[in-house]
């Protein structure tokens, strides 16, 4: 009942805040910038952490749906995937029910992205989905982690995944160390996620076209930490380039795959232009990337290596198909955006449904 209608009141809140923020673009003759709305509306919502009661967003985790992924324990197998740069989202989706988050990709130095606007709702098979082409903004690895340990704000036993970028391959091994010189000695369950996926920047896919220099960022990896460590794949990835990859990676230990990033879309397929959407393209995320990730799991079964599903899912049921194919966790990321009651909603299916 609390679950219906809490979900019921923020999709509309929601809604409103972006007819309302919609409107006033169009008076002040600007281009209505989805980013700016979600930023607004994530500050609000952080003032509802501090009130002395959690009704809104405190719920239990069914027993029975803890997972055990390359010898961590997530309370439940759902993740956010990494796309939430705002650090007390992420926590407040623990308070809902996630089993663990992965923070969105860190570069060595500070960036701002491409062009605004650069993130829109966008209709795909008639679902509502996201196309973004942020260029992977950030504050850049040395300021994420002081305010990580500085804001304290995440329990030293989650699960925390940390999702690597960089231009070229020094860059990833130097963000991974930054990052693991400083925090692995008081975060007991740290993962390392490599972004080889990003559709968004220049060189967000080198690693993935060249698996030798994945291996030596692996290597590299593996002489400093023995924490699990994820590839993130694309939908859009050739199968043959896939296996290949997999192959050469295969014998790294506690290894694990993220079946996926967003889908690569052109501004004028998306219905877009210059004005409301200002890079040429951008990654398709969503409802419409669903079956490819049931296909990705099926090219990886015979690897037998720990799967992360994620694209596009946004129901326990499928949640449930994706961990029947072989997928141990359940990443989400627009979900979490238009409607973070799926979490508790996919925790109770899944606690019904074992
Ligand atoms: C606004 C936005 C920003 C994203 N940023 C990142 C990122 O920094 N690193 C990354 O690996 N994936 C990023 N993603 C991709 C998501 O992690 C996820 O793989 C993708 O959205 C598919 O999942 P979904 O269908 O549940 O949204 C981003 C997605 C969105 C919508």
């Amino acid at each position: 009942m609390r679950l219906t209608l809490f979900s019921f009141l923020y999709k509309i809140i929601r809604k409103i805040s972006i007819m309302l923020y919609s409107f006033w673009s169009m008076l002040m003759g600007k281009p209505f910038d989805l980013e700016t709305i979600s930023d607004f509306g994530n500050r609000q919502l952080s003032h509802l952490d501090s009130m002395p009661f959690d009704l809104f967003y405190s719920f239990s985790i069914p027993n029975g749906i803890i997972t055990s992924f390359l010898n961590y324990e997530f309370k439940s197998p759902l993740i956010a995937a990494s796309f939430q740069p705002d650090k007390k989202a992420l926590s407040r989706w623990l308070r809902f029910g996630l089993g663990g988050v992965t923070f969105k990709t860190m570069m060595l130095d500070p960036q701002t992205g491409n062009e605004r606007p650069r993130l829109s709702e966008i209709m795909v098979n008639g679902k509502k989905s996201f196309i973004n082409a942020m260029g992977l903004p950030g504050e850049g690895v040395q300021s994420f982690v002081n305010t990580i340990l500085d804001e304290n704000i995440f329990p030293r036993e989650i699960p925390l995944g940390l999702s690597i970028g960089g231009d070229n391959k020094e860059e990833y091994v130097q963000v991974f160390h930054d990052i693991n010189r400083k925090m692995s000695s008081i975060y007991s369950q740290l993962f390392y996620e490599l972004n080889i996926s990003c559709p968004n920047t220049n060189d967000g896919k080198m690693l993935s076209e060249h698996p030798d220099d994945l291996l030596y960022v692996l290597s590299k990896i593996r002489e400093e930490s023995q924490c699990p460590i994820i590839i993130k794949l694309s939908p859009d990835q050739d199968e043959i380039e896939i296996l290949r990859m997999i192959e050469t990676i295969k014998s790294v230990s506690d290894i694990g795959i993220n079946t996926g990033n967003t889908s690569y879309m052109s501004r004028e397929k998306a219905g877009l232009n210059e004005y409301n959407f200002k890079p040429v393209g951008g990654g398709v995320s969503g409802p419409s990337l669903f079956l490819k990730v049931l296909n990705m799991i099926k090219l990886l079964k015979p690897f037998k290596l720990p799967i992360i599903a994620t694209g596009g899912i946004d129901s326990g049921e499928k949640a449930k198909a994706a961990i029947h194919e072989g997928a141990t966790l359940i990443g989400m990321a627009s979900a979490l955006v238009i409607d973070p009651y799926c979490i508790p909603r996919i925790n109770q299916y899944l606690g019904i449904h074992k």
